[in-house]
């Protein structure tokens, strides 16, 4: 059983996704592990961890836009970038999520768009034939502009040959962001109460792996 909304955090989020997108045998690459908060409590095989940030100790240290992976060998692919651009806030208000968000790894543009097509492609070499990419987005305003993230990395998807975004999970968290807190006084938007889970196939929607009939409704 599977809701297209779950409330609840990430590792009840991912731990749903394990168990219903199919996906080929092969490596587990969490390519922004920072301190794996998302896998906390769930019974897993052999992933391979890997940050830019050697402070998180990663097994392996590299960017997620040059991958030391080889080609045609990953099932699943985790990409959980820093939700801001560096140039989101001041040195001061941003210094709390630093260690915790990576967001000084972060771009000095706008909107972290920019990372999405270097990324993809990496992914998409370093995939097999069928193999999926979770993604974790988060909207946010910056220079009085909603910046749709979502929709920059659905197009950014669309622009590599052979990937096809294929489903979105919204994850809403019990604590909304701190809008139930009573602090926000004035609040113009509800993207803090939610965020997205996009899966993205190294090839079509549906998995050619599913055998003919599998998903179908029985009654
Ligand atoms: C939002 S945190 C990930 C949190 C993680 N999923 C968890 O469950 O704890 C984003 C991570 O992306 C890393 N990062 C930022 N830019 C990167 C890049 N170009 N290549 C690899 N990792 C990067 C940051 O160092 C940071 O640890």
């Amino acid at each position: 059983m599977i809701e297209s909304v779950i409330n609840g955090r990430d590792p009840e989020v991912l731990s749903t996704m394990l168990a219903f997108y199919k996906r080929p045998d092969g490596e587990i690459y969490d390519v922004t592990a920072n301190t794996k908060r998302m896998w906390k409590g769930i019974p897993h095989g052999k992933i391979v961890f890997s940050d830019i940030d050697r402070e998180m100790l990663p097994e392996i240290q590299c960017d997620f836009m040059a991958l030391p992976f080889k080609s045609g060998t990953g099932g699943l692919i985790i990409f959980d970038p820093p939700h801001l651009p560096d140039a989101a806030g001041s040195e001061h208000s941003l210094k709390p999520f630093v260690g915790r968000y990576g967001l000084d790894k972060t771009t000095r543009e706008d909107s972290i768009s920019s990372i999405f097509v270097p990324f993809l492609t990496e992914a998409s070499r370093v995939l097999k034939k069928d193999g999926l990419i979770f993604v974790k987005l988060s909207d946010y305003v910056h220079n009085h502009r909603y910046q749709w993230i979502l929709v920059e990395f659905i197009n950014a998807v669309w622009s590599i040959d052979g990937l096809t975004p294929t489903d979105l999970i919204i994850k809403c968290d019990p604590s909304a962001g701190n809008l139930k807190s009573g602090k926000w006084v004035l609040s113009h938007h509800v993207r803090k109460a939610h965020c997205w889970w996009i899966i993205v196939r190294k090839g079509k929607c549906e998995s050619s792996l599913t055998r003919m009939g599998e998903n179908r409704c029985q009654n």
